[in-house]
């Protein structure tokens, strides 16, 4: 699907993403795992620069999530040397193209010291960017971070019976981040694997059998005109039943 072959008035304001596949897209090349993940940066910046063509203010993608510290540690290893090194050679190109790059996830013990510093640092550097927000969910679980949130709420004192969705949100990592429209997930896995829990309340959900490191921005593209043939109706009914 080309970019002009969308409606431009239905753009989502954001999309998520679940990057996932990498694993067998090496393995069906003879390869190790880490080298998916690897081929899985061309694809991560095709969809950058192809989401900011279309006008999309948010791109949220999964990074590594809260479960994944199981796999071996060889691969946990790699992936946090991956996302790191990701960051710091491509931190000026995206911060030329006015990005702002963010972290969402839990930033506990278990990141070491040095890729927390660098996260930090690209914070603060596109901080002021406003062509669009580009959130790594890194060390990211839904779950944590509604527990998260709970916690802090408990720790401003409130008083019982006394929460709402409002001071909940209030809490969440990116209080400003406004809901997907759309997430899509890659590789053929139909979950959402403790991604976004709140915000994904209402999102339209779009899957893929593309592997991620094959994923172009054309296949964003597609995933979007899917998209936009949905009906939202947010529990309400369809305006011409009116
Ligand atoms: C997604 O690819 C990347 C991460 C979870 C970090 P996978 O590594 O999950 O690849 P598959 O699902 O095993 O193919
Ligand atoms: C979700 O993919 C997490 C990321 C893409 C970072 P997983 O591959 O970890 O999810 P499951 O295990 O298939 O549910
Ligand atoms: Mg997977």
């Amino acid at each position: 699907m080309e970019l002009d072959q969308l409606d431009q008035r239905r753009i989502p304001t954001h999309v998520a993403l679940v990057m996932d596949g990498n694993g067998r897209w090496a393995q069906r090349r003879g390869l190790p795992r880490t080298d998916g993940h690897a081929a899985g940066e061309a694809a991560l910046l095709d969809t950058v620069w192809g989401a900011l063509d279309a006008g999309i203010r948010w791109i949220t993608v999964y990074a590594f999530s809260t479960e994944n510290w199981k796999r071996p540690v060889e691969e946990v290893r790699f992936l946090m040397r991956f996302n790191e090194r990701l960051l710091l050679t491509r931190r000026d190109e995206l911060n030329e193209a006015g990005v702002k790059v963010q972290f969402i996830g839990r930033r506990d013990w278990r990141v070491p010291k040095r890729v927390l510093r660098h996260i930090t640092e690209t914070e603060e550097m596109t901080r002021k960017n406003r062509a669009m927000t580009l959130s790594l969910a890194f060390n990211y679980g839904g779950r944590a971070e509604l527990v998260d949130a709970v916690n802090s709420l408990l720790a401003e004192g409130v008083a019982p019976g006394k929460v709402t969705e409002k001071m909940i949100r209030r809490h969440l990592y990116d209080p400003q981040m406004p809901d997907p429209e759309l997430m899509v997930r890659t590789s053929g896995e139909y979950r959402i694997s403790n991604y976004l829990l709140w915000q994904l309340a209402y999102s339209e959900l779009v899957f893929t059998d593309v592997l991620w490191p094959d994923f172009r921005r054309g296949d964003l593209y597609d995933a979007i005109a899917e998209y936009q043939h949905r009906e939202r109706r947010f529990g309400g009914i369809e305006a011409a039943e009116r």
